[in-house]
């Protein structure tokens, strides 16, 4: 399956019928009479989805409209691209099969969409069917929300590709006999002509063998734009596919890279046209890395996790971009090991640089479920430089030779279906407490906005982290919380020590993931909580140093007894905590309830706090590739929050103290425990009090109290620059239009006058390209409206790409403008004042010592 980041593509895409048909009529005559069928099952009219791509109603296809019902869903996921068509469906309840008039010896897409939710008395669990399209089957047994759940995703689409075996294709859908109440369903249907793409592929391992994919059903399961961005369906060349970009299958090292111009030509050969690929594909590329010696023994992999016992195609695509001459980029490419091509010379291929060409590799899939291809330079050849390259990498499953594609439902650990529950449940009760609260309390929204009413689920995260944004957090100092590493390590030292914490509320999973400690252990672990152990102090209470397990250092913050933080709170902290884990987030190690004590423990992050290593204090200076490491870093773990997790997380809360850094300088984003957005916030954002720290806070999240993930990327953008320039996000002492970093950054920006402004410490040092990148994305976090905005997913790929820009040694000059930065006058007192600036000025950024009037916005009967 096509991992879908719904964050960073949409799924649907405007080509309009009479492009496809034109396409496909240039390729051959006979295909004039393609056709089109995009059906949003269940519903009644022609709909337009929000790319203009229409969906017609699906009744006039079925050959019987006996056994099935039209449902709307009950619950629109947040993460949904569209309602279109994934808010209506076509329940079946016995056998029922589509028909559809298509030109003989034509190959065509077939797209399935599901949409796993309960749908009405139809519950997603029950949903457990076949799907068999001209005698192939597709699906068998197939549990949808499993299948959602393992991917970690709202929606699924399959992909396949067949030759329909006469004039006619019928799609039959079958409901599982083996198991009471099951029912199939489906969504949306595609059936699109298509040229035919596919022909022999050697067999990898098996000498000269190959097979015919030619008169093979094909699934896609991965489409890549390797080095490059999402490609969405209208950007593709006509046949409506997605590229995604391949970061996330990388196996160890990155590789590096080329950096290209957006528009460089490519030259498709006769044989070759843009059906097979469009040219973003073969504009962007990921190369082994910049130093021939360091490559001569490197390899780069990628590795995809499939089902066992298939065929699979793979299909690489390449297109030299950078070298004239043969026998300068020689490489060799292996597929599960096994040696796929030796001494692959791309000129050879197609004889002239920016000439696109693909090479096809079968590879039968046997007892394990991963494929993996790895390259590596060929040194026996001895070309004029070691390294390999990649533009493009698809891979199909192939049908058995029983006619099946189908393969077993994916598992998912206990702890993961539990979260899966439990997350429901939580929301609910969060709601529930909030309601009650707010009578109690009659919270008024500030601003006078406050807050919808369905929007309970949230309002409990603003009310419980309201007292840490205004009263915590004060210098916000060291380093805490932890590191997924160590979290395991603690996890599996010791199981409990303390007898009688009585969290019979936490759910089972929280607790099998999330480690019980005693009082008597967290008293010895921080001196019995000796004020020389504070590490931190927030709304919630103090941070202390502390040891536990007799060496593993933690972070552990206890609860001020007259903390508002309820233990309510406190055990929603625990439950959401305990299931949010990544390389890029801060993660709970256990906690201990006892004695009415309210103690969290997290790993301790040897390095603090990003911001205390780019001013106001003693630290060494930070290279700048050390910074853009922490900020591609932290940039991952934001995309992680918004995109990996089954429901969108918006921080609400980004900026420099809210980035640590551990002991190897990995950047971990912190602090985001109660920021989870729920189910049933029918909408793309949700309202809410305004919150957040002043200096940070998205211009349109403050204006129309809306919340979305792009107020995570404007906090992000002002971040970067934070980075780049070493001073804090608001210096009240500076003149005026130089307050706000956002303003005064975006004012040089756009002046062409930002080198004015960035840290002395990185003049001279910092490639251009690589600033003018980096620049440019923050420039576009701070757009004014979040629709301008990039996504987190955007940003990340442009950090990635400036590293790259910084890193390699050919760039262009480096700026050494010393001349500049220390003439007087207005513009220089920016860098000047900050680093002379007095301390306790600097915290106005995290929100605290600002004036009066907004922390009355904030908090409006805060005090
Ligand atoms: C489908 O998977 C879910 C787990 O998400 C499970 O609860 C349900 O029982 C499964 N349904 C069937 C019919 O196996
Ligand atoms: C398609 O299904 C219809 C109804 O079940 C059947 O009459 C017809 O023979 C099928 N056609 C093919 C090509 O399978
Ligand atoms: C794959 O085939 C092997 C050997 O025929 C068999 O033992 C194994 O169970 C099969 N795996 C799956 C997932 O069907
Ligand atoms: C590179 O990959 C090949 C083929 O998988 C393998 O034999 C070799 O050990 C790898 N080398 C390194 C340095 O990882
Ligand atoms: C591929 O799968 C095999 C067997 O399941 C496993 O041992 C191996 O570690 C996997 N490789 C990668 C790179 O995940
Ligand atoms: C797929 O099915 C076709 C016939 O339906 C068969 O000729 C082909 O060999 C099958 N593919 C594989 C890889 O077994």
């Amino acid at each position: 399956m096509m991992k879908t980041k719904t964050k960073t593509c949409t799924l649907f895409c405007l080509v309009s019928f009479y492009f496809v048909l034109n396409a496909l009529h240039v390729l051959s005559a006979s295909k004039s009479n393609a056709v089109s069928y995009i059906l949003s099952c269940g519903s009644a009219s022609n709909e337009a989805d929000p790319d203009g791509r229409k969906w017609g109603p699906d009744t006039q296809y079925l050959v019987s409209q006996a056994n099935s019902e039209t449902k709307g869903a009950q619950y629109q996921d947040p993460s949904l691209p569209s309602t279109i068509p994934y808010m209506s469906a076509r329940i079946i309840k016995s056998e029922l099969t589509y028909s559809f008039k298509v030109p003989g010896k034509t190959r065509h897409w077939i797209r399935l969409h599901f949409y796993p939710t309960n749908y009405e008395t139809y519950l997603s669990n029950n949903a457990y069917f076949s799907v068999v399209a001209d005698g192939v089957t597709l699906l068998k047994n197939f549990n949808s929300s499993i299948t959602a759940l393992a991917l970690t995703q709202s929606h699924i689409l399959r992909e396949y590709s067949l030759y329909p075996s006469g004039e006619v294709l019928n799609i039959t859908f079958t409901p599982s006999p083996d198991h009471k109440d099951s029912y199939a369903f489906v969504n949306g249907i595609e059936v699109i002509s298509m040229p035919d793409l596919f022909k022999r592929a050697i067999m990898v391992g098996f000498g000269e063998e190959s097979v015919n994919t030619k008169s093979s059903v094909l699934q896609t399961m991965y489409r890549l734009n390797v080095g490059g961005q999402f490609i969405s369906a209208t950007k593709d060349s006509g046949l409506t596919r997605q590229w995604y970009d391949d970061s996330s299958y990388i196996y160890g090292n990155l590789g590096m890279i080329p950096d290209i111009e957006a528009n460089r030509k490519i030259l498709y050969p006769k044989d070759l046209t843009g059906y097979v690929a469009p040219v973003d594909v073969y504009r962007t590329a990921r190369a082994l890395g910049m130093d021939s010696a360091v490559n001569a023994n490197s390899n780069i992999s990628w590795t995809f996790q499939v089902d066992s016992n298939f065929t699979y195609m793979v299909r690489l695509h390449f297109c030299e971009l950078s070298y004239t001459k043969v026998n300068q980029r020689v490489f060799n490419i292996f597929i599960n090991n096994q040696l796929a091509e030796q001494g692959a010379d791309i000129l050879i291929w197609t004889g002239a640089i920016n000439v696109p060409v693909y090479r096809d590799y079968a590879i039968y899939v046997l007892g394990n479920d991963n494929v993996t291809i790895t390259m590596n330079p060929d040194k026996s050849m001895t070309p004029e430089f070691y390294d390999t390259l990649l533009n493009g990498l698809e891979i199909f499953k192939l049908n058995d030779t029983l006619g099946n594609l189908a393969g077993p439902n994916p598992e998912i650990s206990k702890e993961m279906e539990e979260y899966d529950r439990n997350w429901l449940r939580i929301v609910a009760d969060a709601a529930e407490r909030e309601e009650k609260k707010k009578k109690e309390k009659l919270i008024a929204g500030a601003a006078g906005g406050a807050g919808a009413v369905g929007l309970l689920a949230v309002c409990i995260v603003v009310y419980t982290r309201k007292k840490r944004v205004l009263g915590s957090e004060c210098g916000a100092t060291s380093g805490w919380l932890p590191l997924y590493g160590s979290w395991s390590n603690s996890n599996g030292k010791s199981t409990t020590s303390g007898k009688s914490c009585s969290s019979s509320t936490l759910s089972s999973l929280a607790q099998g993931l999330c480690r019980h400690f005693s009082l008597a252990e967290m008293k010895s672990g921080t001196r019995n909580f000796e004020e020389s152990q504070v590490i931190g102090v927030g709304g919630f209470g103090k941070v202390y140093k502390g040891i536990v397990d007799g060496g593993t250092k933690v972070a552990v913050k206890r609860a001020n007894p007259s903390s508002e933080q309820g233990l309510h709170e406190f055990r929603t902290e625990i439950e959401m905590l305990s299931k949010l884990r990544h390389r890029h987030l801060v993660s709970l190690i256990g906690f201990c309830e006892e004695n009415d004590e309210m103690i969290l423990v997290y790993d301790y992050m040897g390095n603090g706090t990003l911001r205390e290593h780019l001013y106001k204090s003693n630290n060494p200076q930070l290279s700048w590739k050390q910074r853009l490491e922490i900020c591609i870093g932290a940039a991952r773990g934001l995309y992680y929050l918004h995109t990996g997790a089954k429901y969108t997380i918006i921080h609400r809360d980004v900026k420099t103290t809210n980035i640590l850094v551990d002991d190897n300088w990995v950047a971990k984003v912190s602090d985001f425990g109660l920021s989870k957005t729920g189910p049933n916030l029918n909408q793309t954002h949700v309202s809410t009090v305004v919150k957040g720290s002043f200096g940070y806070l998205d211009p349109e999240y403050f204006r129309r109290q809306q919340l979305t993930d792009k107020s995570d990327v404007y906090s992000f953008g002002v971040v970067l620059f934070e980075v780049l320039c070493a001073r804090p996000a608001l210096n009240p002492t500076l003149p005026k239009e130089q307050v706000s970093l956002a303003d005064w950054a975006l004012h040089c920006q756009r002046k062409g006058i930002l080198q004015d402004i960035i840290d002395p410490q990185l003049k001279g040092k910092v490639n251009p390209e690589c600033l003018k990148k980096f620049a440019e994305t923050a420039e576009k976090c701070l757009s004014d409206q979040g629709k301008d905005r990039p996504s987190m997913g955007d940003v990340l790929w442009n950090l990635e790409f400036a590293l790259q820009l910084h890193e390699n040694p050919n760039g262009a000059s480096l700026i050494a403008d010393e001349r500049s930065s220390r003439t007087t006058g207005a513009i220089n007192s920016g860098t000047n004042g900050s680093h002379g600036g007095e301390s306790s000025i600097d915290d106005m950024s995290d929100g605290l010592t600002t004036s009066a009037v907004f922390s009355q916005l904030v908090n409006p009967q805060g005090r």
